[in-house]
């Protein structure tokens, strides 16, 4: 009898991240069947993946990873034999005003689908693999040197990174206590495509497209890592695949930017794209009150997944920047359909206090 395909469910598949990684599995592989688990809450969106979703080794099952018995439903369904894990609430300003759904979704749902792999391959966890998408927060803030490697010590600061930890801890625990095949990846701050415009890059896209001021929190001297969601695709593949259990790997392109350098490059580039005056959009940049706990620097030391799984990444920060902005300029219908109504009660809310 021919083997069954195998078969991989990817959680959180209609967010940001999580359907680049879909697309790149769905065509990649297509003698594998791809299960893509999403609440679709407020960040999923089936938009995303529009051009793979008539794909022959394409599922989409509308799950809360918070719903334990959906869970085993599916597991006995489709009997996958990897997850790779994304699901999640990701953004920090949303942790400071609603901790508790952090914990719930980061924490809880991530141990509800552990316990689901366990049951699921109880009896035989060989060749198997639970992949753990994890982030570079939960190593805390960087002064002016020095990179976050995969030994440095947890330190989270916010809700979210402290969710993210928790739930980097309990995958170790599920390896160690119950011999889960597990792998980690912590990555550093990924932008591109599809990018729901309250994080700093589509953010400040979307407003200098729609001419609307760009806060910038505290000083502006913040510094952050980024890298193409594209390549953080391709690690994702390259773990997944080639990773050891029990391993982390930390994930990153060598490319840190202060944040006001990074917004005053967006005005720029999108001046020039648009053919306006050179020095239209700067105006727009207010600075405004801080984020509380603010990290204050992160970068990542991704010597690790280079040396042993041969990654790295495939475009320059200028090349990525320029995609990112041209694909925000041609999708105004993708951009009008995710900031209407509950997206702009979350904006009057975010920024009203900060002056
Ligand atoms: P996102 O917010 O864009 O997407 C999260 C997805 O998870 C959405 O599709 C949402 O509907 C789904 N989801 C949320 N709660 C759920 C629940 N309870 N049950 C089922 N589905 C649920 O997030 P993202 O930026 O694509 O991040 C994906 C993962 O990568 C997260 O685990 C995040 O911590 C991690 N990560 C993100 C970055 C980044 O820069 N965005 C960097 C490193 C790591
Ligand atoms: P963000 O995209 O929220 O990612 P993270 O906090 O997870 O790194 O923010 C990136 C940086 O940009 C961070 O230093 C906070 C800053 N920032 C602003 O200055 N203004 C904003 O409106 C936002 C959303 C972020």
């Amino acid at each position: 009898m021919p083997l069954p395909p195998p078969t991989l469910l990817i959680t959180g598949g209609a967010g940001f991240i999580g359907s680049h990684v879909v697309r790149l599995f769905v065509t990649k592989y297509p003698g594998y069947r791809i299960v893509n688990l999403d609440a679709l809450t407020y960040a999923g969106n089936l938009e995303n993946l529009r051009d793979v979703e008539k794909a022959p080794n394409y599922f989409f099952e509308k799950i809360n990873i918070l719903e334990p018995d959906a869970l085993q439903r599916i597991f006995e369904y489709y009997k996958p034999d990897g997850v790779i894990h994304l699901a999640a609430e990701s953004h920090v300003d949303r942790s400071i005003l609603s901790p508790l759904d952090f914990v719930y979704t980061n924490v809880i749902g991530t141990v509800n689908l552990l316990q689901a792999a366990r049951h699921s391959w109880k009896d035989k966890m060989e060749g198997k693999r639970f992949y753990h998408i994890s982030t570079d927060e939960v190593y805390g803030a960087l002064g002016e040197t020095g990179f976050f490697t995969e030994t440095t010590r947890y330190d989270p600061h916010s809700p979210y990174s402290a969710s993210k930890a928790a739930s980097d801890h309990f995958v170790r625990a599920y390896h160690d206590t119950y011999g889960l095949p597990v792998v980690i990846s912590n990555c550093s701050n990924n932008y591109g495509p599809n990018h729901f415009p309250e994080k700093l890059i589509p953010l400040f896209i979307n407003n200098i497209i729609t001419r609307k001021p760009l806060p910038v929190y505290g000083d502006g001297l913040y510094t952050r890592d980024w890298l193409f969601v594209k390549d953080h695709a391709t690690a994702i593949d390259r773990v997944y695949h080639s990773g050891k259990n029990g391993e982390t790997y930390n994930i990153g392109g060598f490319n840190e930017w202060k944040n006001i350098d990074l917004v005053k490059l967006l005005c720029k580039l999108v001046d020039e794209k648009r053919g306006n005056a050179p020095g239209t959009s700067e105006p727009l940049i207010t600075f405004v009150k801080d984020r509380p706990g603010h990290d204050r620097r992160y970068a990542i030391d991704a010597t690790k997944i280079h040396k042993e799984l041969g990654w790295s990444p495939s475009v320059t920060f200028e090349e990525g920047l320029s995609l990112t902005i041209d694909w925000y300029l041609q999708n105004t219908e993708w951009l009008q359909h995710v900031t209407s109504g509950a997206y702009l009660r979350y904006y009057e809310e975010q920024y009203r206090d900060r002056g």
